[in-house]
């Protein structure tokens, strides 16, 4: 094939799915590629490729594209030495939980694969805790890779998963089938997985409860993307991780530049990136600031300051007016959801039951509130959240998004199906590149893609 198509289809690769294919490795990017064409059914392989850079970006390509261009390999307890040091590094977040009494951990496996990660975290964790049932934990798997993600909720595994530990993990979290494994229920019941694209994807993100992270293990994932990709993955992931949060790599990805806005911690071989800001300075503690006081009777209208253009008319440069109550509640929302980001979930709703004193009828912060529901693992209070959303908002496509879903792990399939219509119907209504409000960033189009996903996965 000639080389300008391949740098366009490595382009293409590139801008939507992030992974890396230089110059040096088109042959293997175009060997991996023609693996997607059925036998005999191209003429010509240049007339594929040509097809394929000018073809919507949609789910079903990108599932081809995941399973014919990602790398899945791993295995239970990969770097043995990196568990046992981040063992220590767990031990210091649950005594702090405990004095706080707070007991809940997020942890998230970016790039799981087929699932021994974010599971040889969960069999960690059941070590560390031994009151693990008073305590709240999401351990949630997420990659690009429909196949693998498949494989990894049906927690079956061969030998080849085991070649790095030790004979005794067997007995203690699988039963043998045949020539299988299967991991115990109690620790498939620890682990969520999802789809998710790193580079397309938003978060961090209230909507997807991918916020307020104590731990995000993203290894042997980043050296698959170009540098720029690469630096802009890490902002992205450093925004997600709570104050204190810890960010694992593999030993081969460490780099003191690229990770200069954490704060490197070294156990003996291994380095871990620690969230570690000089100062929170946006969000001031919920608990100490003084309680809101909004005298009802204020109308004096506040304008945002806007800079003058002498060719605009005036008339265009008036924002809606807000008044100073409106303002202050709005911020309230605002404390809210930073609150929840910096995992102080209790606090966020202490802000948004201080919202609700004033304003009950606003839909916003009964979203915000379930979405905080959401990221404590707390299902029922979430749904009774949502419900109240959809009657005071029946059109809130996010939050029919998640009723749907928290339907759907109910088994109530009627109720399901019955949002599903409503929101294919509502989000066709949309531009394909509109952003739905309150999804943090998700365009109207991807969002129909994962309401298709989901509403044909039976
Ligand atoms: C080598 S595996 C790493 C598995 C595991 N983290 C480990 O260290 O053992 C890399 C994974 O990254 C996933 N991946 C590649 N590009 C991705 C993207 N854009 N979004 C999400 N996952 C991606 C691949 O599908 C693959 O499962």
């Amino acid at each position: 094939m000639n080389s300008k198509l391949l740098s366009q289809v490595s382009a293409y690769i590139g801008r939507n799915m992030g992974l890396h294919y230089p110059p040096d490795r088109y042959s293997e990017l175009e060997a991996r590629l023609l693996r997607m064409i059925p036998e005999k059914t191209v003429e010509d392989a240049d007339d594929f490729f040509e097809q394929l850079i000018h073809r919507p970006f949609t789910y079903e390509l990108r599932n081809q594209l995941a399973t014919s261009l990602t790398v899945g390999e791993t295995y239970f307890f990969r770097s043995v030495k990196l568990f046992e040091e981040l063992e220590k590094i767990l031990d210091k977040v649950i005594l702090k939980r405990r004095k706080e009494n707070h007991l809940h951990l997020n942890i998230w496996s970016a790039g799981c694969s087929t699932g021994e990660e974010p599971y040889s975290i969960a069999m960690t964790l059941l070590h560390l805790l031994p009151d693990i049932l008073d305590w709240n934990i999401s351990i949630l798997g997420t990659d690009i890779n429909p196949v693998s993600l498949k494989k990894a909720e049906k927690a079956m595994y061969s030998e080849w998963s085991f070649r790095n530990c030790k004979e005794n993990l067997k007995t203690m979290h699988f039963i043998p089938r045949k020539d299988r494994w299967e991991v115990t229920q109690n620790i498939r019941e620890m682990v969520r997985f999802r789809f998710l694209n790193l580079i397309r994807d938003p978060f961090p993100s209230l909507s997807s409860s991918i916020i307020g992270e104590d731990v995000i293990f993203c290894k042997n994932v980043m050296m698959y993307f170009d540098e720029t990709v690469q630096n802009c993955l890490i902002d992205r992931l450093f925004n997600t991780l709570v104050e204190g949060g810890c960010l694992v790599v593999d030993p081969v990805e460490y780099s003191a530049s690229r990770f200069s806005n954490f704060t490197s911690h070294r156990v003996k071989d291994y380095v871990f990136y620690l969230k570690q800001r000089k100062e929170i300075d946006t969000v001031k503690e919920i608990s100490k600031s003084p309680p809101l006081k909004i005298k009802k009777t204020i109308k004096k209208p506040v304008f945002k300051t806007i800079k003058v253009s002498k060719k605009k008319a005036v008339t265009d440069l008036v924002e809606p007016v807000k008044t100073a109550e409106k303002l202050v509640l709005e911020d309230l929302l605002k404390r809210a959801k930073e609150l929840a980001n910096l995992g102080k979930h209790e606090e966020a709703l202490k802000a948004t039951e201080q919202y609700q004193k004033v304003d009950k009828a606003t839909p916003e912060s009964y979203y915000t509130r379930s979405m905080i529901y959401l990221a404590l693992g707390q299902q029922e209070n979430a749904k009774q959240e949502l419900e109240k959303l959809m009657f005071l908002a029946s059109d809130h496509l996010m939050g029919s998004f998640h009723l749907a879903c928290l339907y759907k792990s109910a088994g109530k399939n009627e109720a399901v199906n019955r949002q599903w219509k409503f929101l294919k119907a509502g989000l066709k209504k949309l531009d394909s590149d509109e952003l739905v409000p309150d999804s943090d960033g998700m365009s109207a189009e991807r969002l129909l893609e994962l309401v298709e996903i989901m509403s044909n996965d039976k």
